[in-house]
């Protein structure tokens, strides 16, 4: 017999039927008259993470907001991350009302805005304003030529008709999907520093884990509370079964035993791609037994190519 109770399944069961962790980030997005919405948002999160051309953040969300609407006008917006302060999420809050128009809105917000940095760096690409008291922010251009989606246009602000995408753009009569992606990551420099010389658990920022709007009442959600370190019990390979992969790698590029032991800790389903980068330097570089020494070098050139990411 099951230990747990079985619940309904009902329309946003993320927040009516569980308890589901969630950002709160605070959506900026360029209207037709040039001025920046804010609107609060929760189902965010990153879409594309490694393998693509790009990076991308996926949104879900009401597609007659101010937020899609904009969206699907100019492509673009920031995701600002806010911090956990009562405050701050009160005023988050204020900005959630169906149907605010930003001119209604946006002069009682308190939020301070400032300017894109995609667009200080390129003035011609016009970009919504971001928050001065966000932690991060993403700037982001919407992916529209994906599913198909370059052809919703805004101004339907009553539910769209069909036939819906699956998973960019329209999606249903009243839910819209953005493929957002990461052109910039902003940060306060206090984090970005924890970020580059390794964090510990006084350095994580505070923000807020959001439970949602539940019982057509309340937002919920609480502030950080003390980070704990999980360390990942390391498992070594044996020197044995890392040259049987080396060996058959290349015909022509082989390891000396030194040059193996510096990979004994990478996981077994990541060798073949580790040691075919190191196989791709060697012919790159004319180099017929890779050693420890060369390790280094690649290993160096790794995360030179990933800090200029
Ligand atoms: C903390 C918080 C999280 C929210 N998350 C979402 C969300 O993920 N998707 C959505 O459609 N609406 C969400 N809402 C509701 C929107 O904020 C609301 O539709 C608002 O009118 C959007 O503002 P806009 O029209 O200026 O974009 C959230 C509201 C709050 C307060």
């Amino acid at each position: 017999m099951s230990s747990f109770e079985n619940l309904r399944i009902v329309d946003n069961f993320y927040q009516t039927s569980l308890f589901f962790p969630m950002p709160t980030v605070i959506i900026s997005t360029l209207c037709e008259d040039g001025t920046t919405n804010l609107g609060p948002y929760s189902l965010v999160q990153p879409y594309y993470v490694a393998g693509k051309d790009y990076y991308a953040m996926l949104l879900c969300c009401r597609n007659s907001s101010n937020t899609a609407q904009n969206i699907l006008r100019t492509g673009k917006c920031a995701l600002n991350f806010i911090d956990d302060k009562p405050k701050t999420f009160k005023e988050a809050v204020k900005l959630s009302w169906p149907g605010d128009k930003p001119s209604e809105k946006m002069p009682k917000c308190n939020f301070k805005l400032e300017k894109s940095l995609v667009e200080e760096l390129d003035p011609s690409d016009k970009r919504p304003m971001v928050m001065t008291d966000a932690i991060e922010v993403i700037e982001c251009t919407w992916m529209k030529e994906l599913d198909g989606a370059d052809k919703d246009v805004p101004g339907e602000l009553n539910g769209y008709e069909g036939p819906y995408h699956d998973f960019n753009g329209i999606t249903s009569k009243f839910g819209a999907h953005f493929i957002l992606r990461v052109d910039k990551i902003l940060m306060k420099k206090k984090y970005s520093d924890a970020i580059i010389n390794g964090v510990r658990a006084k350095d994580f920022p505070a923000l807020p884990v959001d439970y949602g709007y539940r019982d057509s009442k309340n937002f919920w959600f609480h502030r950080k509370t003390r980070m704990r370190a999980e360390l990942l019990q390391m498992r070594q390979a044996s020197l044995e079964s890392v040259r049987y992969a080396a060996d058959r790698a290349d015909d022509k590029v082989k390891f000396t035993d030194e040059a193996l032991m510096t990979v004994l800790g990478v996981p077994r389903v990541f060798l073949p791609l580790v040691l075919k980068g190191c196989v791709d330097w060697a012919k790159e570089n004319n180099v017929n037994l890779i050693t420890e020494e060369h390790m280094k070098i690649i290993n160096d050139k790794r995360s030179k190519e990933k800090n200029k990411k």
